[in-house]
């Protein structure tokens, strides 16, 4: 299947969805917080903040992965998204959040993998150029990585999803 094929968005709550894996947008403790880290810390339960404890944090633009405990997907990959600040390297630092995100699940055979708006919220990243780097990092990487079958791009409302099927339409 092309790369595009294997892409799609919806508009909803990650932490309902059936894949083999969710990416958390969380911070560099690892050990919670609000937005959709703390809905799927909610969802998934307390054994996955007792696992992320073990974990020492991660640096920014890294990724980690847990399992999903009480979720419905089978794993967690944690990943740390830049606060934006209008420097340099936001891009480049948004986009190895994707790109280990992806790295991480094809290693640990995930064939589906669901994201959401890393850094978008709390961190404040712009929503349109946020997402042409999500999109542009995730084709890229696709290309290498044949074993993942299916990437979820998850807004949490149908204005954004609007917003960002414009940009993933003018992508292929
Ligand atoms: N499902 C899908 N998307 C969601 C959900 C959810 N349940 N909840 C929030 N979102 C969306 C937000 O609307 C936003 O578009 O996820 C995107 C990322 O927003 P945040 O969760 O605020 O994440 P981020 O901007 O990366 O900030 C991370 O916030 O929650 C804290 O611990 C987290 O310190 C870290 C910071």
């Amino acid at each position: 299947m092309s790369n595009v094929e294997r892409i799609s968005c919806i508009a909803g709550d990650i932490t309902r969805l059936n894949v083999d894996a969710i990416v958390n947008a969380a911070n560099e403790t690892l050990l919670g917080g609000g937005g959709v880290d703390g809905a799927i810390h909610r969802s998934a339960g307390p054994k996955l903040l007792a696992e992320c404890r073990n974990l020492g944090g991660c640096p920014t633009g890294e990724a980690r992965i847990t399992k999903g405990y009480d979720l419905p997907a089978r794993y967690v990959i944690h990943t740390v998204g830049p606060i934006y600040s209008g420097a340099r390297d936001d891009d480049p630092t948004l986009s190895a959040c994707y790109r280990n995100s992806l790295r991480i699940a094809a290693e640990n055979h995930c064939k589906s993998l669901a994201f959401p708006a890393i850094s978008t919220g709390a961190y404040g990243f712009p929503f349109k150029r946020a997402s042409r780097i999500a999109i542009a990092s995730t084709m890229m990487e696709l290309e290498r990585l044949l074993t993942i079958e299916q990437i979820i791009f998850v807004l949490f409302s149908e204005d954004k999803l609007v917003e960002f099927k414009e940009i993933l339409g003018g992508s292929n």
